[in-house]
């Protein structure tokens, strides 16, 4: 996230931790430039529209922590990363609850250009209140019409991307001065419950078109959703059992939606890694951020996810499911997703604290890699979304210690696949599969 505390609350305020550098351009640039030396597919930018206030009734607790609060636009830094790397791809977290998707997509496809196809779209309903009240409503739609909202958003999106500027419309005659060719430009006609839009894309078609398709929400109507649109999805659990069944699931309903390539869609699992040279080394580090670990910060993100005021309960109250209107897989991974295991809310708050909803994994670059093997033999998974806990001292690690090992097991690149976001994932050409939803817009 474009901001100083994403998933890791606390940790800021050490001397060498680089946070608190977000608002320069050399906090990402560096970051890129090292993502892209360790082969990483994507950087994953988060972003949310409205502040966490359901903990404790309101915002103080997220100010005081910079518990995902203040936070910039993710869509700027972009440019930034892309100029000075030529593999790394974005997947970025947008919202379709707020915006228009006639002004959005056009922002997607000046990032498409402007990336040289390297951009991937993490489509988000938002759970927040905070961001309904501040776009002027009484409160954010109710959770499963969101998901009603986005799919015709999608629709609307797949027309103006896929559908309005035919391949050829752009011919750029010099010699009889046209650029573009109207008979090959369609408005779109768009009339449905939420959205009208008549007219045509303002841009040119980008070499991928549509970005690369994520989603990250693991509800049932997430996951029908996801089975829909997706071609990456994000899931997060705290154990290995619950990511089986949702990676389970959302081929089915990937299947169920009438897509032949079900078991095409890549499925990455949220997780933190801590690694260092010596088990020392990892047992330090880890001291180290424990002893940083803001809980106040973690419970005010908890709260926000899951809907519910987490101030209300005792640190030895046990978490329990109910439906809010707020996120709901992220109360079902500490409750009834694993009847087998009970969470108190200190429980949840510590885990929470230390990079978010997946599980943590530290030690040695031999015992990480054991782990990260274990959980892709048992879960179906196809990789993961590795967050950080120490800016950016998680990811130095992380491709000076753990990159050559796996290397070493030939279990990860050396190099990149030539090509856009979607080649370089699915080595299928820079546009939407033919199965997808989206293709029947083609013209
Ligand atoms: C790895 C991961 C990253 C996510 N990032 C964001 C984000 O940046 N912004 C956001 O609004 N929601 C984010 N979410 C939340 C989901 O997309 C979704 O909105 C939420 O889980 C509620 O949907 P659900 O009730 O279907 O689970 C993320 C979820 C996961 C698993």
């Amino acid at each position: 996230m474009n901001c100083v505390a994403h998933l890791a609350p606390g940790q800021w305020t050490a001397d060498d931790d680089r946070a608190t550098g977000y608002l320069e351009p050399e906090y990402w640039t560096d970051l890129a430039r090292l993502l892209e030396r360790g082969r990483f597919d994507a950087v994953f930018l988060g972003d949310v529209l409205g502040v966490y206030d359901v903990y404790d009734g309101g915002p103080d607790a997220a100010l005081r922590q910079a518990a995902q609060i203040p936070m910039n636009d993710p869509l700027a830094v972009i440019p930034l990363m892309s100029q000075v790397t030529e593999h790394l791809c974005f997947g970025v977290t947008c919202s379709l609850s707020y915006e228009h998707p006639y002004t959005f997509s056009r922002r997607m496809t000046t990032l498409d250009h402007l990336t040289r196809g390297r951009i991937g779209w993490n489509i988000v309903t938002s759970y927040l209140d905070s961001a309904a009240r501040n776009i002027g409503l009484d409160r954010q739609l109710s959770h499963d019409q969101r998901y009603d909202l986005a799919d015709e958003y999608m629709d609307v999106c797949y027309k103006l991307w896929e559908g309005s500027w035919e391949d050829g419309a752009v011919v750029k005659d010099r010699v009889n001065g046209i650029y573009a060719d109207p008979s090959k430009v369609h408005p779109i006609g768009h009339e449905g419950h939420y959205f009208k839009v008549p007219g045509f894309h303002m841009c040119e078609p980008s070499v991928q078109r549509t970005p690369v398709l994520f989603q990250a929400g693991s509800s049932g109507r997430g996951k029908q959703f996801a089975g829909t649109h997706a071609e990456c999805v994000f899931v997060a659990a705290p154990t290995r059992k619950i990511i089986a069944r949702n990676v389970a699931d959302i081929r089915a309903q990937a299947s169920a939606s009438g897509r032949d390539n079900a078991a095409q869609i890549k499925i990455f699992a949220m997780l933190t890694v801590v690694v260092g040279r010596t088990e020392d080394d990892v047992r330090h580090k880890i001291e180290q951020y424990r002893s940083r670990a803001s809980h106040e910060g973690a419970a005010a993100l908890l709260s926000g996810w899951t809907g519910i005021d987490l101030a209300a309960y005792a640190p030895d109250d046990t978490l329990t499911y109910v439906d809010t209107d707020a996120g709901r897989s992220a109360l079902a991974s500490f409750s009834s997703a694993d009847p087998d295991r009970v969470w108190t809310v200190q429980e949840a708050v510590e885990y929470v604290s230390l990079g978010g909803r997946g599980p943590l994994i530290a030690g040695t670059p031999a015992q990480v890699a054991d782990e990260l093997e274990a959980w892709m033999d048992e879960t179906g998974l196809d990789g993961f979304n590795l967050t950080y806990i120490a800016a950016h001292r998680t990811f130095e690690d992380i491709v000076e210690l753990l990159v050559p090992e796996l290397q070493r097991r030939g279990l990860y690149r050396d190099e990149y696949e030539p090509g856009t976001y979607r080649d370089k994932l699915f080595a299928a050409g820079p546009r939407l599969p033919s199965d997808h939803p989206g293709s029947r817009y083609v013209r």
